[in-house]
């Protein structure tokens, strides 16, 4: 009987982010698939330095992990990337930039966002940047807590045009308008007994509360949930992969000249708990 080979792995800071290193073999036969969920969950993010996995590859370790969905039109590989010749939806990117969760429009989010880099801005910028919002929900008062058990929060993708387009087109706000919103609670309670918040630029106001009353709640839990000791920052090497939960994390990509040719290219692991 052959022994399992251990993963090397590394806190990054106290509150999130582990480093793994292991042999690329290894991580494709899915022997430490159970282990990597459990970090993934407990950690938030989960870093592969220069693991240099091809498409097939990071799908292959994808649908280790669980099962994984496709994009719109059934690709398996999403291009993140601001040119518009390699991905015509580039401008609903704009977005990426500000804190915010993946699905919040969706009945049931996806599970987690794996990325991996092929080309990197030669003039900087473009870090990833990602918040733990189990952590930043365990650090409330108890008073905070109960104060913000019952609330509920109106998302939707057009609250996030205004933060890159605040005079947008009546048009393409319509366009957005028509995704629909979606009322979902601040405190996520998940099946494992464990709370997260849900936040972020698609956040638009607290169902029932004074507008500016509203804002500036969601603004304080931004800060709140954003401060460094919940926070990592990814600076990019070419072949790093990158993967995150998405349930209980926000991330945010930070600027970068479009004309860079900066690309990441994504997989996604299908949501198994809604937001309920
Ligand atoms: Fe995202």
């Amino acid at each position: 009987m052959t022994t399992a080979t251990r993963l090397d792995t590394r806190e990054i800071s106290p509150l999130i982010g582990t480093e793994i290193r292991a042999d690329k073999q290894v991580l494709l036969s899915g022997e430490h698939a159970a282990t990597i969920r459990g970090l993934l969950e407990e950690r938030g993010v989960l870093v592969f330095p220069r693991i240099d996995f091809t498409n097939d590859e990071q799908v292959a370790f994808t649908e280790t992990l669980g099962t994984l969905a496709t994009e719109m039109r059934g690709e398996q590989v999403y291009n993140v990337t601001l040119d518009k010749t390699v991905n015509k939806g580039a401008d609903y990117l704009k977005g990426s930039l500000y804190w915010h969760l993946d699905g919040t429009m969706n009945e049931v989010p996806i599970l987690a966002s794996l990325l991996s880099s092929k080309v990197l801005p030669s003039n900087g910028g473009g870090d990833t940047e990602f918040c733990n919002t189990y952590a930043a929900y365990d650090d409330l008062t108890d008073e905070d807590k109960q104060a913000y058990e019952q609330l509920r929060v109106m998302h939707s993708t057009w609250t996030t045009l205004l933060y890159y387009e605040p005079e947008p087109e009546l048009r393409m706000l319509q366009q957005m308008m028509a995704i629909g919103e979606r009322e979902l609670p601040l405190v996520w309670k998940h099946r494992s007994g464990r709370k997260s918040l849900v936040l972020g630029c698609t956040a638009g106001h607290v169902v029932g509360m004074d507008r500016a009353k509203s804002i500036e709640l969601l603004v304080r839990l931004r800060e709140w949930a954003t401060q460094p000791q919940f926070v990592y920052r990814h600076q990019w090497s070419v072949g790093d992969l990158v993967m995150w939960d998405n349930t209980g994390t926000m991330h945010r990509a930070r600027p970068y000249d479009p004309d860079s040719g900066r690309l990441l290219q994504r997989t996604k692991l299908a949501g198994e708990e809604s937001f309920a």
